[in-house]
C-alpha cells in the first residue's frame, strides 16, 4: 500500500474524540462506544505499519478525563489493560515499540506494570512506535519540563542563560521522537484539548465529523490526502511564492 499526495508524514497524532456520541447515538452506554473505538485503533496502527508512517501517537486518555463517573474511567483502563493483553502479539510480530506519556504515576498499578513490562520487551525494535498518550496533559508535561531544568540550574549544572528550545524540548516525556507531521481529531470539535501543545507547533491540523468508532482506512487515507496537499511554510514563503518580487 502506498500513501496518497506527496508527503508522507512521519509522525501521525490523533485526539480519538466521539466515542460517548457514537453510542449515545445507539442508545448504548458509553462504554460501547470506546470499545468500537478499541477497533478503529487496531485499523490505524495496521495502516502506519503498511504506510512506513514510524511513529504514531495516539491520545487515549486525557490528564483531564479522571472527572469522568468512575465507572467510565475503570472501564477505560479495563479496556486498556484487555488492548494490550490482546494486541502484544502483534507489536512483536511486526517489531512494533509500545511507549507512553503521561503521568505514568496515576494509572491503577496493574495497568502500570502490564505497560511497564509491554515497554521494556519492545523497547529495542525500530519497525515503528506507537506512543499512547494516557493520563496526559501538555501543560504538566511542559511544567515538568520547567521544574526539571529549575532543578538543573540549581544544583549548578546549568546556566539559566542557555536555557534555549532545545533545551526544553530535551525536557519533554519522549525528547527523541520528532513533532508531528499532522494531526487528526475526529468528532468534529476544533480545539486541541491540552494535547502536545509545544509539539503542535507546525504541525497540520486535520479535523472531521466522523466519530471514533466509525474512522477507518477511507477517513484515514482522507486525511493523508489532505496532508500531502498542505504547503508547510514554517513562517517562510511557499514554493511558488519563494521568487515573488518583494
Ligand atoms: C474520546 O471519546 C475518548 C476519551 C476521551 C477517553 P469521548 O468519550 O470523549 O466521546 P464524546 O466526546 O463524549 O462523544
Ligand atoms: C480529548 O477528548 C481527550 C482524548 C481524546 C483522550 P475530550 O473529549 O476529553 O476533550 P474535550 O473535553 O471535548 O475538550
Ligand atoms: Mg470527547
Amino acid at each position: 500500500m502506498s500513501a496518497p499526495g506527496k508527503q508522507v508524514p512521519k509522525h501521525v497524532a490523533i485526539i480519538m474524540d466521539g466515542n460517548g456520541r457514537w453510542a449515545k447515538q445507539r442508545g448504548w452506554p458509553r462504554l460501547k462506544g470506546h470499545e468500537a473505538g478499541a477497533e478503529s485503533v487496531r485499523c490505524v496502527v495496521r495502516l502506519c505499519r503498511d504506510l512506513g508512517i514510524r511513529y504514531l501517537t495516539l491520545y487515549a486518555f486525557s490528564k483531564e478525563n479522571w472527572v469522568r463517573p468512575e465507572a467510565e474511567v475503570s472501564g477505560l483502563m479495563r479496556l486498556l489493560r484487555w488492548y494490550l493483553g490482546d494486541q502484544e502479539h502483534e507489536f512483536h510480530k511486526h517489531k512494533l515499540r509500545l511507549r507512553t506519556i503521561g503521568c505514568r504515576e496515576d494509572l491503577p498499578a496493574p495497568v502500570r506494570r502490564e505497560i511497564e513490562r509491554i515497554e521494556q520487551a519492545t523497547a529495542d525494535y525500530d519497525a515503528g512506535q506507537l506512543i499512547l498518550a494516557l493520563s496526559y496533559g501538555a501543560r504538566t508535561e511542559l511544567a515538568a519540563a520547567a521544574r526539571a531544568i529549575a532543578a538543573r540550574a540549581a544544583r549548578g549544572e546549568l546556566d539559566p542563560e542557555s536555557v534555549t528550545e532545545a533545551t526544553v524540548a530535551a525536557h519533554l516525556y519522549a525528547p527523541d521522537v520528532p513533532d508531528p507531521d499532522l494531526i487528526i481529531r475526529t468528532s468534529g470539535e476544533m480545539r486541541l484539548s491540552n494535547f502536545l501543545l509545544w509539539q503542535a507547533a507546525y504541525s497540520e491540523l486535520y479535523v472531521t465529523p466522523v466519530l471514533w468508532p466509525d474512522f477507518r482506512e477511507p477517513d484515514f487515507m482522507a486525511a493523508l490526502t489532505a496532508f500531502g496537499a498542505r504547503s508547510r511554510r514554517y513562517g517562510g514563503l511557499g514554493g511558488d511564492d519563494k521568487d515573488a518580487t518583494c
